[in-house]
């Protein structure tokens, strides 16, 4: 999979990424995670890239020629058929299902925003999908990229170890984790539940699931 994100702060998503699981992911040549800074594209000297509303208001709008310069600076790398998606607090909400469709593609552009908005035109002009990741503002559109890419990319077959895949498994089933616990035994006077000491799998398993349901039940009867 490859990402592109046209971006006024590339070493923010690369700070985030260039950890852990999203690291190796990279290392592999799984996911690859390039960054395009809109502000090569903003055709001035001081390399400014946004400009006042028209009809007034407070805050500053990006404007639409460096967003869609930096875009266009990579068309030809992508598939046609290849997903733009601007990352905005009202776009559809994104989901593990979300992620495991996007994780289908072979191309994916993502766009951050940042002030008070991009102008239109180009969002128009370009965008194929508007994504949000909740119901709060944030200050740009880096944070959401971090995320989508983060759940998109450990779907990506090779992406986790055989470990670490069983680890999101009990979601797609819509229930949360059951909980976790290792070493020591005892701590602060909190004993490790019986069951998972008695080596009896089939147990476990029972117990596992009806501590995920009850968990579930309790703090997401929404899922
Ligand atoms: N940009 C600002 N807030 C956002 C959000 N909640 N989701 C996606 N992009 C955003």
């Amino acid at each position: 999979m490859r990402f592109y994100v046209l971006t006024l702060f590339p070493q923010v998503l690369h700070g985030a990424l260039d950890h852990s699981i999203t690291k190796r992911a990279q290392e592999q040549g799984l996911v690859s995670i390039n960054c395009i800074d809109i502000r090569d594209f903003s055709g001035n000297k001081h390399r400014r890239v946004d400009d006042y509303p028209y009809g007034g208001g407070a805050g500053l709008v990006m404007r639409p020629e460096p967003v869609y310069d930096s875009y266009m600076s990579i068309k030809d790398r992508l598939k046609p058929s290849a997903k733009v998606v601007f990352l905005t607090p009202s776009g559809r909400k994104f989901s593990q299902k979300e992620a495991e469709e996007f994780a289908k593609e072979d191309d994916l552009v993502l766009i951050c925003g940042h002030y008070e908005g991009i102008d239109q035109r180009v969002i128009d002009e370009i965008v194929t999908d508007e994504i949000s990741i909740g119901d709060y503002i944030l200050t740009g559109g880096e944070i959401a990229a971090i995320v989508l890419i983060d759940a998109v990319s450990r779907l990506i077959p090779g992406v986790l170890g055989a470990d670490e895949s069983l680890a999101f498994e009990s979601f797609t089933d819509n229930l949360l984790e059951y909980p976790q616990y290792t070493r020591p035994q005892e701590f602060r006077g909190r004993a490790v539940p019986e069951v998972l000491l008695s080596g009896n799998h089939k147990e476990i398993e029972k117990w596992r699931h009806e501590r995920a349901l009850e968990i579930t039940k309790l703090k997401r009867p929404d899922l």
